[in-house]
């Protein structure tokens, strides 16, 4: 069992499908930047205990990340994972927790890092999209790759209907993560991790609609 520390910024429903996964995790606390994150009402209802630290409340940067350290600190965990923090972190945070600081990007990292990457994917014209599951390091949305899942993008998709896709690969991914770093199984080797045991490190969603023809 490691211990995790939570961070969100609003919805939480990666944060959900990691506390309904059964994992040999014990979420010690899950911490909002934003007070009114509905998936601080989740955790609450999950007796998982929560801390609403405004950032609105601290003019520095610097200053607002030493009070959340501390907040996290006070639970000693072996994991810091970010679901849905929408917060750059400064570089003392990134280094306190270096190796054992994980998000979950909604895009095939390294493309499309930073925000509205569903909208820049159809503005490209990509065909395939997804999610990573990343250590975090001083760089925005970038740090060894753990596991990434793959979507279609289709014709006649928008933004809503791309994020959902997407979303529904995420739920998936991020448990499976978690548990790969819970069961010891992941090193990283010159910015590049590895899972042990492990053939793949990525999850394929299906193509909507897209059905082998076996009657031939
Ligand atoms: C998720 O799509 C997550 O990948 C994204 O925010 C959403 C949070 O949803 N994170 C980032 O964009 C971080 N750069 P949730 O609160 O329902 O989990």
């Amino acid at each position: 069992m490691i211990r995790a520390v939570v961070l969100i910024s609003g919805r939480g429903s990666n944060l959900a499908a990691l506390l309904e996964a059964a994992l040999p995790v014990e979420f010690a606390a899950v911490i909002s930047n934003r007070p009114q994150a509905a998936g601080l009402a989740y955790a609450r209802g999950r007796s998982i205990p929560t801390i609403a630290l405004d950032h609105r409340d601290h003019v520095e940067r610097s200053a607002f990340d030493a009070e959340l350290m501390r907040h996290i600190d006070a639970y000693q965990p072996d994991v810091v994972v970010l679901a849905g923090y929408m917060r750059i972190l400064t570089e003392a945070f990134v280094a306190r927790y270096a190796g054992r600081l994980v998000n979950i990007h909604p895009s095939l990292l390294p493309s499309f890092p930073g925000l509205d990457t569903h909208r820049r994917a159809l503005a490209e014209g990509v065909k395939i999209h997804g999610c990573t599951v990343h250590f975090v390091t001083n760089q925005v949305d970038h740090g060894p790759i753990i596991a990434q899942a793959a979507v279609p993008v289709l014709p006649d998709d928008t933004e809503t209907t791309l994020a959902l896709r997407v979303l529904v690969q995420e739920h998936r991914l991020y448990p499976m993560a978690l548990r790969w770093l819970a069961e010891g199984r992941i090193t990283v080797t010159n910015g590049v991790a590895r899972v042990s045991g492990q053939a793949s490190q990525a999850l394929l969603a299906p193509i909507p609609g897209d059905h082998a023809d076996l009657s031939a």
